[in-house]
């Protein structure tokens, strides 16, 4: 049986690819106070801003590609039962052709509705004020805000509770819940992580190997060091 690897992921795994980090310029995200974009409060008081932010990195999206720190762990399923679990929203492990990817906050070519049945549909064009689901709902971005459910979390957790080997690239591991998954690892678990600034405070109880480098180096030198 296959070795089961979980890879974590957050922002800078796809910042190689041009979609800035959330926390690299100040707290800005393109711009923007993250709470005035990311937030259900956010999304009442200036809906068309929001739906106007969503549509950029929509359109941003369409121009990117993968890059070689997405591709390597594709590489990596040769070995290993490899589940990726990313707090992206963007589908760069899916076209690359990663198998196994769980979105814990959501998925930026998705839209839902903004009432039950909260019916979702992918999405790939711009959504305005107007857009409605069958049911006449305004529809929203498929995205987890802050302060919102996580409604994956408790599957992330199980997956990373059975993990042998534990890879962490490119998140800043400050948003809860999705940093507490490491300790769900099994105690002295390998874990691996990749981020030139890496963020070492909550990780000090972990079997810890820092690879300080940008996604698409540090990334295919694990992967191969591993295979
Ligand atoms: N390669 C790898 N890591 C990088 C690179 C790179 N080229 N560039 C920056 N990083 C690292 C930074 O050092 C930082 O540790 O990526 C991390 C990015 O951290 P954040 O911007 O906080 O992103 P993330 O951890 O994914 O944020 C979590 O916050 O806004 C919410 O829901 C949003 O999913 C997001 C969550």
């Amino acid at each position: 049986m296959k070795k089961k690897i979980i890879v974590l992921t957050g922002a800078g795994m796809s910042a190689d690819s041009g979609l800035k980090t959330f926390r690299d310029a100040d707290g800005l995200w393109e711009g923007h106070d993250v709470m005035e974009v990311a937030s259900p409060q956010g999304f009442r008081a200036q809906p068309k801003l929001v739906l106007q932010f969503y549509n950029e990195r929509r359109r941003q999206l369409l121009q990117v590609e993968p890059n070689a720190g997405h591709k390597a762990l594709v590489e990596l399923e040769l070995k290993y039962d490899v589940q990726i679990i990313t707090q992206n929203v963007d589908d760069l492990h899916e076209r690359a052709g990663s198998s196994k990817v769980l979105h814990l906050h959501g998925e930026l070519f998705k839209v839902r509705s903004t009432a039950p049945p909260y019916t979702v549909y992918e999405w790939k064009k711009d959504l305005n004020l107007g857009d409605q689901c069958e049911m006449g709902n305004q529809l929203r971005p498929h995205i987890v805000w802050f302060g919102e459910e996580v409604p994956q979390l408790p599957k992330a957790a199980e997956l990373t509770s059975k993990a042998d080997i534990l890879i962490i690239v490119g998140t800043s591991l400050q948003v809860y819940p999705a940093a507490s998954l490491v300790y769900y690892a099994r105690p002295g678990a390998p874990t691996y992580l990749v981020d030139p600034k890496p963020a070492l405070t909550n990780s000090r109880d972990l079997n810890l190997k820092l690879i300080a480098s940008k996604a698409s180096e540090g990334v295919p030198k694990l992967v191969s060091s591993l295979l």
